[in-house]
C-alpha cells in the first residue's frame, strides 16, 4: 500500500492505493486561509499538521489494515509559500501563501536583476517565495534574522513527518532561487534576497527517497517501521504524475479555479518574456511548462454571485450545441493576469453590450473568454518550443459540454476526458510514493487515464472562434490603457 498527502490550500487530501495503483480509500480535514490584511493570505504551519493529522485518523478508523500495510508515502502541496523555521524547527511567523501579493514592488525589483529570469527560466511573479522573503527582511527584521531554514509548504509537512530538512526539484523550481536548467540552488539569487544556500533544504528528484516516518507518528496511525516518504512534488506537477502528463509534448487543461495549460518537456524550455512557467517535473531528467491563468472558472463563479444563479444553472442555459461567438467580449482577468500579461493589476472587462444582450450573453462570453485565454497559453508555450496537439481536459469547469466544445474549438485541438476517477494530486502523490518506496520505473507507473470520450473542434465554427481569438486580443491593450 502507498499513500499520498496533498496539502491544498483549502484542505489537506490523503489517499490510499494499492500496488496496482487502485484507490482503496481516502478522507481529508478542511484548512482555513487568513486575509487578515488586504492582499495578504497566510496559513498556520501547525494547522497543516493537525489536518494531516485529523486526516490520517479518518483512514485509520475507516481501513486501518491497509493504512498498515503502506511502505511508501509521497507529498504534494500548494507551490510558493514561505515558511520560515527557526533554530528549533519552530515557525516563526505564519506562512506567506501562493496568492499573497504583498510583495509585488519586491518581485518587480528582483525581476529587474537579470540573472533571476536567466538562472530560473521565469519571471519573478509576486506570488513566487524570493520576493516575500525581500519583503521579511524590509518589514520583519527580526523573523528574518532567525530564519534557520525556509521551506515550501509540503517540506514543512515532511519536517513534521520525518524530521529531514529535504525538498524536491518541481516545487523548489518555483521558489526563483533555484538554477531550473542545473537542478540546484542558485548561492548568487539566495544572496539577492540576503539568504545562503545552508538556509535552504537539501534537494532530491520526486522520485527519491527524502526521509523515513517518525516512529511516534507510525504507532499513533498505526503504520510499521520505515516507511519510505519521497520527494514528492510541487500540486501542478503532483496532478501531471497522476494524470501521467510526463512524456514530452503530453498535456493536460486544468479548467479550475485558475486555469492550467500544463505540458512536459524532455529538455529545459524557459521562455520568461512569454510569462509560460518553465519548472523541474517531478522525476529525473524532465521538465515542464505552464500557462496559467488566475480565475478560470472563478470568472463563471464571479458571474454567479452577481447573477445569483449557481454556475451549472449558468451553463445549462447555454444548452449543449456550440454556438458562433457573438458581439459580446470577455476579458477574464477578474484577479489579474499571470500568463501572457504578468499583470496583477488589470482588471475584467465585458464588451459589446447591446440592449439584446441577456444574462446567457454574458455566460457565453464568460466561457468564451475563458477558452480564448487557454488559447492564448498554447500560443505563448509554443513560443517557448513547445507545440500542444492534443491535452487532457480536467478540472470543475469540464463538467460543463459547452465549455469543452468551445475549449477545443478555441484552441484548435482535440480534448479527451478521462475515464471516472480521481488523478489529481493526491494520486500522483501516492504514485511517487510507490515509486520510491519499490525502486519502480517512473514511467511503467505514470501511465495517463484511459479517455471516456474525446471532444473535437466544431469544423464549421473554427473560422468564427479564429477571428473572435483576434478581437478578445485587441482588446487587453485598450482595457489596459482604460483602467490603470
Ligand atoms: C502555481 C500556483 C498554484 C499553486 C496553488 O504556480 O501558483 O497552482 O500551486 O495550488
Amino acid at each position: 500500500m502507498y499513500l499520498g498527502i496533498d496539502l491544498g490550500t483549502s484542505s489537506v487530501k490523503v489517499m490510499l492505493i494499492d500496488g496496482e495503483q487502485h484507490v482503496v480509500g481516502s478522507a481529508s480535514a478542511a484548512l482555513a486561509v487568513a486575509n487578515p490584511i488586504p492582499g495578504w493570505s497566510e496559513q498556520d504551519a501547525g494547522d497543516w499538521e493537525s489536518a494531516t493529522d485529523a486526516a490520517m485518523g479518518q483512514l485509520k478508523a475507516a481501513q486501518p489494515r491497509e493504512l498498515a500495510a503502506v511502505t511508501g508515502i509521497g507529498l504534494s502541496g500548494h507551490m510558493h509559500g514561505a515558511t520560515l523555521v527557526d533554530i528549533h524547527d519552530r515557525p516563526i511567523r505564519p506562512c506567506i501563501l501562493w496568492n499573497d501579493t504583498r510583495s509585488h514592488a519586491e518581485a518587480a525589483e528582483l525581476d529587474a536583476i537579470p540573472a533571476f529570469r536567466q538562472l530560473t527560466g521565469n519571471i519573478v511573479f509576486p506570488g513566487f517565495t524570493a520576493p516575500k522573503l525581500l519583503w521579511a527582511a524590509r518589514h520583519e527584521p527580526a523573523h528574518f534574522d532567525a530564519i534557520r531554514f525556509v521551506l515550501l509548504p509540503k517540506d514543512y509537512l515532511r519536517l513534521w513527518l520525518t524530521g529531514e530538512h529535504m525538498s524536491e526539484m518541481s516545487d523548489s523550481a518555483g521558489t526563483s532561487w533555484l538554477d531550473v536548467g542545473a537542478r540546484r540552488w542558485s548561492p548568487e539569487l539566495l544572496a539577492a534576497t540576503g539568504l545562503e544556500e545552508r538556509q535552504m533544504p537539501d534537494l532530491v528528484e520526486g522520485t527519491d527517497t527524502a526521509g523515513v516516518l517518525r516512529p511516534e507518528l507510525a504507532s499513533r496511525w498505526g503504520m510499521g517501521a520505515g516507511v519510505v516518504v519521497a520527494g514528492g512534488a510541487g500540486d501542478n506537477a503532483a496532478s501531471a504524475v497522476g494524470m501521467g502528463t510526463v512524456r514530452d509534448g503530453d498535456a493536460f487543461a486544468s479548467l479550475g479555479t485558475s486555469g492550467v495549460l500544463f505540458a512536459a518537456n524532455n529538455g529545459f524550455k524557459p521562455k520568461p518574456e512569454s510569462a509560460v512557467h518553465a519548472f523541474c517535473h517531478a522525476l529525473p531528467d524532465t521538465w515542464h511548462q505552464m500557462g496559467v491563468i488566475l480565475a478560470a472558472t472563478d470568472s463563471l463563479n464571479w458571474l454567479a454571485d452577481v447573477t445569483g444563479v449557481s454556475q451549472a444553472d449558468l451553463t445549462a442555459e447555454l444548452g449543449d450545441t456550440l454556438k458562433a461567438p457573438g458581439s459580446v467580449t470577455f476579458l477574464p482577468y477578474v484577479s489579474g493576469e499571470r500568463t501572457p500579461h504578468n499583470d496583477a493589476l488589470i482588471r475584467g472587462a465585458f464588451a459589446g453590450i447591446g440592449k439584446e444582450s441577456h444574462r446567457a450573453t454574458l455566460t457565453q462570453a464568460v466561457v468564451e473568454g475563458v477558452a480564448f485565454a487557454f488559447a492564448d497559453c498554447r500560443d505563448a508555450l509554443a513560443s517557448a518550443g513547445q507545440t500542444v496537439g492534443r491535452a487532457f481536459a480536467v478540472g470543475g469547469g469540464a463538467r460543463s459540454r459547452y465549455w469543452l466544445k468551445a475549449l477545443s474549438t478555441a484552441l484548435a485541438m482535440p480534448l479527451d476526458i478521462p475515464v471516472n476517477g480521481d488523478f489529481g494530486a493526491a494520486f500522483g502523490a501516492a504514485r511517487l510514493g510507490l515509486i520510491a518506496a519499490t525502486g519502480a520505473d517512473p514511467l511503467a507507473v505514470m501511465t495517463p487515464p484511459a479517455a471516456a470520450e474525446t471532444i473535437e473542434p466544431d469544423a464549421a465554427l473554427a473560422g468564427a472562434f479564429a477571428a473572435k481569438l483576434e478581437t478578445y486580443r485587441n482588446l487587453y491593450p485598450a482595457i489596459r490603457s482604460a483602467t490603470t
